[in-house]
């Protein structure tokens, strides 16, 4: 009986797909969706992190991903920045934060006074996610462990959360941005800090000015002295 059941299926699946489209596997690739997370404390090095990471099936935003944005950075940052989740830009390069709100960060990183490749920069979840939607829990969980083990290996002195998704998820609270900037949190034993998404500072720019007092807190944790205005 079960074997007749899947013969029929077999067949109903067969007449379907040359009524699909060619591309219509993209969509319907399947996704090892429901496995468990990975163990974050099981990787031994960035290496490993990066390797597990090829290919990634854990979710369904792999469905429609081009490439994995695992992020970029310094091996030795003092700082790391968190985002949430690639852009349009950031799926077709596999870089993070390079489209507008990128240039955005940029640019707040080099008013700190170093440089782009001095800090990290990752986001919450390493795939595009439709539309540029928030990522989803279940999403999130899956890919928590590595931005856990990035962070556990790069050792920034001090995270700077960007946003309501980073903030939520480090910190695994609900309040608000507001309630929460101005004060030094910890994530794991590494001071955080929450701003902003550069995104919102496109978007309302009169709060850049708060945003530049959250990173000159992050900066003075660091011992950072503020660059000579040019
Ligand atoms: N927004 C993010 O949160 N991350 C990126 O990498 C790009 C835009």
């Amino acid at each position: 009986m079960a074997k007749k059941t899947a013969k029929k299926t077999k067949k109903t699946t067969k007449r379907l797909v040359g009524f699909l489209p060619k591309n219509a596997f993209v969509m319907t690739k399947k996704s090892k969706a429901g496995t468990p997370p990975v163990d974050a404390s099981a990787f031994s090095s960035l290496e490993e992190v990066y390797q597990s990471l090829e290919g990634c099936e854990r979710c369904k935003l792999c469905k429609g991903r081009t490439n994995i944005v695992r992020g970029e950075g310094s091996t030795k940052p003092e700082i790391m920045f968190v985002g949430e989740a690639p852009g349009a830009k950031e799926d077709e390069t596999g870089r993070p934060f390079i489209g507008r709100s990128g240039q955005l960060l940029t640019k707040m990183i080099e008013a700190m006074g170093v440089k782009r490749e001095d800090v990290f920069i990752a986001n919450v979840v390493k795939c595009r996610p439709p539309e540029n939607r928030a990522p989803k829990p279940d999403e999130v969980e899956q890919c928590r462990p590595f931005l856990e083990a990035q962070i556990k290996m790069l050792k920034p002195k001090i995270v700077v959360a960007l946003g309501k998704t980073a903030t939520a998820n480090l910190l695994q609270t609900k309040e608000a941005i507001g309630e929460l900037r101005g004060k030094i949190h910890s994530y794991q034993g590494t001071k955080l800090i929450v701003t902003f998404h550069p995104a919102y500072l496109l978007r309302n720019p009169p709060a850049k000015k708060d945003c530049w007092e959250d990173l000159q807190r992050a900066m003075k944790e660091l011992g950072w002295k503020a660059p000579a205005k040019s």
